[in-house]
């Protein structure tokens, strides 16, 4: 019998953009097994995916509720044990809620879901289900990132005095200037993504990572969103500004329409000693930077670096670590608590992120429509 874990994936298909991700990040440290899943609606698309991955057909099923159905009647040693939800924005909610009331651990894409309440009532779930419940937001499993973390952490910056985050893109530009292209993609469709675009996408991803690598919780925020055409129903850029705790304040930048930007996700934290920055398109460089003192260059791999950090790296200095690496560390810690063992709480987010994040995206939205003025963010 394998001594794998069981994976099923819902979406994520050979059309997809982030199901390469999860599948390869399933496999590196040989914690997993696909079994089955629903890749795609459409049944062809869907089997012809699933004969390509090489699985039992009998695993792959027509819909999601089948696979409920089917895999619920399998002795438990057989049945898929956890799941990664890999759909549009829209499905994450039910399918995630419907599989934790089924007994399933749950891998979910961000954002967790279309709203706060479905977040809090997915939470309400997980109480009862006792199960291990993580969201992807995944550029906290970077080794670098994760050596931020533990560097401030154990006070090496001092204290936190300012957070930035800029995540700029570009790829939205001509689908958002093409009328037909605007109105036909699920990314613009508030009912199959939520209230915001950019802030729900990577709006998000900066909001996950200030408090992930900071340790401060963001308390209120004030936004100014953009969605460039009047019929546009979404936010396609923002900046929002950030008050936190032990009055730290900061800045996220988030943006879809920066013309020939590709994924330039920046991160950096002040504190009273020392400052930091991270750069998700080059990220095995972390800058260690103090006043009257030459720049310093931390890479992966080395000694120097937190437990955290080395966990998440697989080969000696010098062989670059990316974002499947930092998917990979993220299912391993998933893999370490669906088996019970020990593991520490930076190795993947969690529904509490999750949640904080659908409240951020309602609060940001709520405060540009409002007239740009201060929402608070509960304590979740
Ligand atoms: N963590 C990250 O950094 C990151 C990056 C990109 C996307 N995402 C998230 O991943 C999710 C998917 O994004 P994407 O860009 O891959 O979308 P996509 O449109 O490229 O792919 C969606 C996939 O879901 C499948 N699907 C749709 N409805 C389905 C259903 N009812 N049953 C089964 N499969 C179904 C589609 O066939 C397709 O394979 C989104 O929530 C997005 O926010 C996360």
């Amino acid at each position: 019998m394998s001594v794998k874990i069981r994976l099923g994936i819902i979406g994520g298909g050979g059309d997809s953009l982030i199901g390469i991700l999860h599948r390869v990040a399933s496999a590196m440290f040989d914690k997993y097994e696909i079994v089955g899943g629903v890749f795609n609606p459409n049944w062809k698309e869907n089997s012809s995916f699933a004969k390509k991955l090489g699985l039992n057909e009998n695993r792959v099923y027509k819909d999601f509720d089948t696979f409920i159905a089917e895999e619920t009647k399998l002795p438990i040693e057989k049945r898929v044990q956890v799941v990664s939800v890999l759909t549009p924005n829209f499905l994450h909610f039910p399918m995630a809620n419907t599989l934790l009331e089924n007994g399933f651990h749950v891998i979910c894409e961000k954002p967790m879901t279309t709203t706060y309440e479905e977040a809090k009532t997915l939470y309400t779930t997980l109480q009862k289900a006792k199960t291990i419940f993580a969201v992807t937001y995944t550029y906290t499993g970077y080794p670098m990132v994760r050596q931020m973390r533990e560097m401030i952490l154990n006070g090496e910056i001092g204290n936190v005095q300012k957070i930035d985050a800029q995540y700029y893109q570009g790829w939205i530009n001509p689908i958002l200037h093409d009328k037909e292209q605007r109105a036909a993609t699920w990314r613009l469709n508030p009912v199959k993504s939520g209230i915001s675009c950019c802030i729900g996408d990577i709006g998000t991803h900066s909001f996950n990572m200030l408090e992930y690598i900071s340790g401060v919780k963001i308390e209120s925020i004030l936004a100014d969103l953009n969605h460039v055409y009047d019929d546009n129903p979404m936010d396609v850029d923002g900046t929002i500004l950030l008050r936190a705790s032990n009055n730290v304040k900061g800045v996220i930048c988030a943006s879809q329409i920066a013309t020939g930007e590709e994924n330039s996700f920046v991160v950096k934290i002040y504190g009273d000693k020392a400052g930091l920055k991270w750069e998700q398109e080059n990220p095995n460089y972390l800058y260690l930077m103090e006043d009257g003192k030459p720049l310093q260059v931390l890479k992966p791999g080395h000694a120097y670096n937190s437990k955290l950090s080395l966990d998440g790296t697989k080969l000696p200095p010098g062989h670059p670590e990316g974002i499947f690496d930092s998917m990979g560390n993220i299912y391993k810690g998933i893999a370490k608590a669906i088996n019970k063992e020990p593991y520490n709480a930076g190795e993947f987010p969690t529904i509490i992120d999750g949640i904080r994040g659908m409240d951020f995206i309602e609060k940001a939205v709520a405060s540009h429509k409002n007239g740009n003025v201060w929402v608070a963010i509960d304590e979740n």
